[in-house]
């Protein structure tokens, strides 16, 4: 089975590693990558962007999306993570070709309506695309096959956030569009910190890729040195934490992953902005802002090295036949 997905991402280090990932699995066709600010400014993440489908020939349409948050301060973008344009120490060339002439949230609404019932939208930044989307043709909501959102943190196994005591980067960008996108009435999946901090790239399998999967594999390495450096100075580890890919592993095979459900809700101020709740307990309260909303699902296990398993696998024979 093929799935049809939508890949909204801010262009970054691990979303260049998700991006090839979807790019080179056959049961997923990557229709578009629409871009949002987050890691880098929207220009440097849509060039990013541009580059990589002008570098590997990606059949993707490329659409430009979000400049900032709907309603809060911007952050800026992670150059400490990222480096200054978003690809660490590696500079994107020169591109020739020109994105989408639509913005991200008019290409999602278009492309959605024009195949009901088929399309994954896959976000690992931000979710202002989305929740303009949703804002402009709420009936979208019925027409997605599924939403997949890396993004999130909920305290499983002892994860909370990784921007703020108790936030996570996506989520922290824009909180106000990730409630709307959570409370929709349409199915999504949030691969958060609970599991992407459970899964890690250690330096060493890296360099295997580097070693063993073409010109895609020294790509990844090249453009994985910054993010590595940021890991080992400021974390203290000899590695990554498989943030992006997880949630395209998630459509490639859910069973990689443990699910709960509930309802989620965002914190949209103060101390705890972008911080992450589901309810999951079923009880009933006086006051209950969770209660009138749909249940989503939220990801609380990862098998980790059947998830390393697949993504090298997958590099690796794409990189080779290339
Ligand atoms: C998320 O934040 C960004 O820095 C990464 O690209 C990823 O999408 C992890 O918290
Ligand atoms: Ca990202």
């Amino acid at each position: 089975m093929t799935h049809k997905i939508i890949l909204d991402t801010d262009p970054g280090i691990d979303d260049a590693m998700a991006i090839l990932f979807a790019e080179a699995h056959p049961a997923i066709e990557l229709l578009a990558i629409t871009t949002v600010f987050g890691n880098a400014t929207i220009e440097n993440g849509t060039h990013n962007a541009l580059w990589l489908k002008q570098q590997y020939g990606m059949k993707a349409d490329v659409a430009q999306g979000a400049v900032a948050p709907l309603r809060r301060e911007p952050v800026g973008p992670t150059t400490v993570v990222h480096g200054p344009s978003g690809f660490g120490d590696v500079t994107a060339g020169e591109v020739t070709l020109a994105p989408d002439p639509r913005p991200a949230w008019q290409y999602i609404v278009e492309a959605v309506k024009a195949a009901p019932g088929e399309i994954t939208l896959v976000t690992i930044g931000p979710l202002t695309n989305l929740a303009l989307a949703l804002q402009a043709a709420p009936e979208i909501a019925g027409l997605v096959k599924q939403v997949v959102v890396m993004g999130g943190a909920f305290g499983v196994n002892g994860h909370r956030g990784n921007v703020t005591p108790y936030a996570e980067a996506n989520i922290h960008d824009d909180p106000d569009a990730a409630d709307r996108v959570f409370t929709a009435r349409w199915p999504v999946v949030i691969i958060g910190l609970d599991v992407t901090q459970q899964s890690f790239f250690s330096s060493a399998y890296l360099d295997a890729l580097r070693d063993d999967a073409g010109e895609p594999g020294r790509f990844l390495w090249d453009v994985s040195r910054f993010y590595l450096r940021f890991y080992s100075e400021r974390i203290g580890l000899d590695g990554c934490h498989v943030h992006d890919p997880s949630a395209i592993a998630y459509v490639i095979d859910p069973t990689l992953f443990t699910l709960r459900a509930g309802p989620v809700r965002v914190i949209s101020d103060g101390p705890a902005i972008g911080h992450t709740l589901q309810k999951f307990d079923g009880k009933s309260h006086p006051h209950d802002e969770w209660a009138d909303h749909p249940d989503q699902q939220v990801g609380v296990a990862v098998r980790d090295q059947a998830l390393l398993a697949l993504y090298r696998e997958t590099l690796v024979a794409w990189g080779r036949s290339r």
